[in-house]
């Protein structure tokens, strides 16, 4: 029996390939290019998953496929219950996508991972697969009776990785757990799980808390065309440069560091993160900044129903199905709007406004807006406009039904 492995290199994987090869199971470990900032060179990670007894190892190159989908994201304006960009939801699909079609050039129908039984990353998995490939089994082990009984916890993991002889010291010390790609970092778990240990216990890894950054603001310029970020301060990039660039610029600002606190899980319990996603935020933030002077009143409130509905369908493993796509195609007419460049202020994990210029599609009009007489306002028309919202506001008044 062959199964296909999605492992980072860490305890659980070496634990789970080891684990299964020991019974006779033939492991194959896959390992996404995603743009880990964190990143360990993708050479130790197959070492130690051969090591750890991997038959062979397969490295996805997609990290053009996440910067693609963290588009989207910012597009969309897909956040899951206040600021969580999704970036870890996003990245399952990616990765799932890439694995699945590997997995079916090399004739393999086992999808296995290493997600806990409590988690989202089970679901989206195990969705994904079913989706894309329904003939593939998923193997879970952290669902299998017989592995839970084996490794209780973390510690019986430590034990059993020593004594096979694979190093996990750098996993072993880890006080929580950290999910990584180029669109972010999500931190949970461990120390974590206890609210009264406090977010800035987490080390940031792509830039500093808001307190730590310099006391200089830092102009920052974004160019859209038609939806996409095609220039940072002036020098064209493309896509993956842009959230390389724009991490670096936020990290160090504080931008989009430690923001979220607990969100409900597709399982139905309360979890607790602390993420990183600088790029996103401040691209995402610029992104909302040109979508409010394009969209009207009815353009933006349709437009915010679809990005909530985005949001919770990338974050519940929805992202291939029929609303997902119905969703998608129904933003693009904005994003095909969004042309022009917005500049703001970075300071201290804050994002302020500075200015839009080269608005291709901009309804502002600095005449219709102006306090001075000039334009085709005329303050004067708004008194008839008034006497008439009036006649139900007093009707109001008389039936008994106002407050204060
Ligand atoms: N709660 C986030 C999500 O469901 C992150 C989950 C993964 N994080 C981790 N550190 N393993 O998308
Ligand atoms: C896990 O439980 O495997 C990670 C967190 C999650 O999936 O929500």
């Amino acid at each position: 029996k062959t199964i296909a492995f999605a492992g980072s290199g860490g305890l659980d994987s070496c634990t789970i390939t080891r684990w299964l090869t020991d019974q006779g199971v033939r492991v194959v470990c896959f390992t996404a290019d995603l743009g880990q900032p964190d990143e360990d060179d993708t050479e130790a990670i197959r070492q130690r998953m051969l090591l750890a007894g991997a038959a062979d190892f397969v490295l996805l190159p997609v990290r053009e496929a996440i910067a693609q989908a963290g588009l989207s994201v910012i597009q969309s304006q897909a956040c899951y219950e206040g600021r969580y960009w999704n970036t870890t939801g996003i990245a399952r699909c990616v990765l799932a996508k890439a694995m699945i079609q590997a997995m079916q050039e090399k004739g393999l129908t086992i999808f296995s991972h290493g997600a806990t039984g409590r988690g989202n990353d089970q679901v989206r998995f195990q969705l994904i697969t079913n989706m894309l490939a329904p003939e593939f089994d998923v193997y879970a082990p952290w669902r299998d009776e017989e592995f839970l009984a084996r490794f209780p916890g973390r510690s019986e993991m430590i034990d059993f990785c020593e004594e096979k002889g694979l190093s996990v010291s750098a996993t072993k010390d880890k006080p929580y757990s950290t999910d990584a790609n180029l669109l972010g970092l999500t931190h949970e778990s461990g120390l974590l799980e206890s609210l009264s240990t406090p977010a800035h216990f987490v080390k940031p890894i792509m830039g500093c808390y808001p307190a730590d950054a310099p006391d200089q603001a830092e102009e920052f310029t974004v160019h859209f065309e038609q939806g996409r970020p095609v220039a940072i301060n002036g020098s064209p990039m493309d896509l993956v440069e842009a959230f390389v660039e724009t991490n670096a610029i936020g990290g160090r600002h504080g931008i989009g560091i430690g923001t979220h606190l607990v969100e409900n899980r597709f399982v139905g319990i309360k979890s607790r993160g602390v993420y990183e996603s600088p790029g996103v935020e401040i691209l995402g933030t610029c992104y909302a900044l040109l979508l409010q002077l394009i969209l009207d009143r009815r353009a933006r409130e349709f437009f915010d129903q679809l990005s909530l509905l985005i949001a919770k369908q990338i974050y519940q493993g929805y992202w291939f199905d029929l609303a997902t796509q119905m969703a998608l195609q129904a933003i693009q007419p904005t994003a095909k709007l969004a042309t022009g460049t917005i500049t703001v202020s970075l300071y201290k994990g804050n994002i302020s406004f500075v200015s839009a210029t080269n608005t291709a599609h901009s309804l502002y009009s600095e005449e219709n807006a102006s306090m001075e007489g000039i334009g085709s306002y005329n303050h004067a028309d708004s008194e008839g406009l008034l006497r008439v919202l009036g006649v139900s506001a007093r009707v109001l008044a008389t039936s008994g039904q106002i407050k204060d």
